[in-house]
């Protein structure tokens, strides 16, 4: 997964290129490069070094032609071929008058450069993508115009792609096309501009449109024409933006994941807005699955991956607890090739941050094929998959930039337990009394959240007593086991420690021979029905020598005795308190990663949005 940006008709294209780099960093950032069109020829700068590659690029693009006016880029998260410069985008042609750049997999690229070797092409790198460029040679080389020869050359690949293309022939033109893979079109009346995504935009432009799968975009300054891969011209699709710039940037906080995890008192309350009637009831707006296709459903299947699949896990005791509904979860990459059993009368919801996440995407259009109802929820307006799907639910987050997903995660869980709740109220398996007072507790979430933030400092403490360790359990029972996994993951993608999330009663069934003195053992022991297990559990790893932390209700004696720290929360009714217990999980691994000097913006190895397999 990679980030990519053109503009043609601005007078300043490196600045603009680098600056929308700048905002498509957290997509990947092993490399960056950009290529600049000019009648003479193509103009091109690439960095790879360290994570640092769009600063290094901004340096090299001091020396870029006064004066060029269109150009592609780059922000590349490496699948095929190291992170290097000669495997950094864009690529070029064997004429040099041909720049590529592409988000994606292009699956059969082995082949194809074996084709293109024969022929005479010299191939560069090491990519899966340069092989484009040379396929598009082939056919501008036999005069067909370049939108046509893209389109061409993409008939012969499989996998996913956005990518854009340069030709000095052309100096004004980009051409643009995807499959499976976003990307968004700008216009103002002077400049046409693309990206992977909308934030990327936003500083220069509002009126944006989403290319659809296997449609070609040709922009020249302040036009776009836009046609499918077979030759139809059509009419793209306006898309609506609430979101400002500001809303894109740290405001003040020292990194996006420190300003993310402060705004979730306010993204759980936007989440919970406008979500009931005059009467009270439950109203799912976007949702655009009626009342009657919801009371057919037998069963839920939730796919995602991360975070967002712990918070599926959340919904799963959420749906079934009040809905009666049997629901599973699956880990998206999985689902798609297990076979699974669903028809019409199955609701498949797909959990996703970005909504692009490609092997939540792929689960998605898997479901569909067997006929399931699909339902997205997104952080993203207009994402794929709130696009693809017949329904939609909103999180109302805002845009996360942190790799580390935080808000998002906890909108999510709020936004899923509404669903559970809606579907409760259809199938009268919970009284409008009951309800309303879950969606009472709901609207405490935002105040106990903000508390559970303030207390950083006593967090901070016990981080500090933690540095040195390197083993770490997170353990939880019911809907306290997701948010142990959710804490494990959080550590390890920040901290790079060890870090095993563990439902608190498998323990004893193998990986308690791990726990030794030094092992630090973080239990969630928040109240629940399963509260009294959980502390045994516990008293289990602490007599094994582990030091033990634990999450826990203020005032929790009880929990206090057998704990070497406490993490106070807020209580709060069991089911809702993975919304409230994450937060210090969230916090310690932030405080652990800086303490060990990791970037917690840009862990190693990661990408906020994984658009590969
Ligand atoms: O955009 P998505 O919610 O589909 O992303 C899913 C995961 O890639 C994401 O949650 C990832 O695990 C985060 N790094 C977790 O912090």
């Amino acid at each position: 997964m990679c980030g990519i940006i053109g503009a043609t008709g601005t007078a300043a294209a490196p600045s603009f290129l680098i600056e929308g780099l700048h905002r498509l960093e957290y997509r990947g950032y092993d490399s960056a490069g950009l290529a600049l069109v000019e009648a003479q020829g193509i103009w091109r700068a690439r960095a790879a070094e360290g994570t640092h590659s769009v600063e290094d690029l901004e340096v090299l693009a001091r020396t870029a032609p006064q004066g060029a006016r269109c150009g592609i880029g780059h922000t590349r998260w490496a699948t095929h071929g190291r992170p290097s410069v000669e495997n950094a985008h864009p690529h070029l042609d064997c004429t040099g008058r041909l720049a590529l750049v592409h988000n994606g997999i292009i699956e059969n690229h082995a082949e194809l450069a074996i084709g293109l070797l024969d022929r005479g092409h010299v191939l560069a790198s090491e990519t899966d993508t340069e092989c484009l460029a040379h396929l598009v040679e082939e056919a501008v080389a036999e005069g067909t115009r370049l939108s046509r020869a893209v389109v061409r050359a993409l008939s012969m690949v499989r996998g996913s792609f956005a990518i854009a293309v340069v030709h000095a022939d052309q100096p004004g033109t980009i051409v643009a096309a995807r499959r499976a893979t976003p990307l968004v079109v700008g216009l103002t009346d002077d400049v046409s501009m693309l990206a992977s995504d909308i934030p990327a935009l936003l500083g220069t432009t509002r009126r944006l449109v989403a290319l659809e799968d296997d449609q070609v975009a040709v922009l020249t300054p302040g036009s776009l024409e836009v046609a499918t891969f077979d030759g139809d011209e059509i009419d793209p699709t306006a898309l609506t933006v609430e979101w400002d710039l500001e809303a894109a940037q740290k405001g003040g906080y020292d990194d996006f994941m420190s300003k993310e995890m402060h705004e979730q008192p306010h993204a759980v309350a936007e989440t919970l807005l406008d979500r009931r009637s005059p009467d009270g009831t439950l109203r799912l707006d976007d949702l655009r699955i009626d009342d009657d296709q919801l009371r057919s459903i037998d069963r839920v299947c939730i796919v995602a991956c991360g975070s967002s699949y712990h918070a599926a896990m959340v919904a799963k005791y959420a749906i079934e607890h009040w809905a009666r509904l049997p629901t599973e979860v699956d880990i998206a990459s999985e689902f798609r090739y297990r076979d699974p059993v669903l028809d019409q009368r199955t609701l498949t919801v797909g959990v996703s941050q970005s909504g692009e996440t490609l092997d939540t995407l792929q689960a998605l259009r898997e479901a569909r094929r067997w006929g399931s109802r699909v339902l997205a929820v997104s952080n993203v307006v207009d994402s794929s998959m709130a696009r693809e799907a017949d329904g939609v639910l909103y999180t109302r987050a805002g845009p996360e930039i942190g790799v580390a997903s935080t808000k998002c995660h906890l909108a999510q869980i709020v936004v899923l337990e509404l669903l559970a709740l809606t579907l409760a109220q259809l199938r009268g398996t919970r009284t409008p009394a009951q309800i309303d007072a879950v969606v009472r507790g709901l609207h405490e979430l935002p105040d106990h959240v903000a508390e559970a933030l303030a207390r950083e400092k006593e967090v901070r403490d016990v981080a500090d007593t933690l540095v040195g360790a390197r083993d770490f359990f997170f353990l939880g029972r019911g809907v306290g086991f997701p948010v142990a996994l959710e804490g494990a993951l959080k550590l390890k993608e920040l901290s790079y420690l060890r870090a095993e999330g563990y439902p608190a009663g498998e323990l004893k069934h193998g990986p308690i021979a791990l726990i030794e003195p030094g092992t630090v053992v973080v239990g969630v022991a928040t109240r629940s029905p399963l509260y009294e297990k959980m502390l045994a559990n516990v008293a289990e790893v602490a007599s094994r020598g582990a030091t033990v932390v634990l999450v826990a209700d203020d005032g929790d004696d009880q929990a206090a005795g057998v704990a070497d720290h406490v993490l106070w929360v807020p209580a709060t009714e069991a089911i809702l308190s993975p919304v409230v217990g994450v937060v210090p999980l969230q916090i310690l691994a932030y405080q652990l990663a800086r303490r060990l000097g990791n970037d917690v913006d840009r862990p190693r190895n990661l990408a906020k949005t994984v658009t590969v397999e």
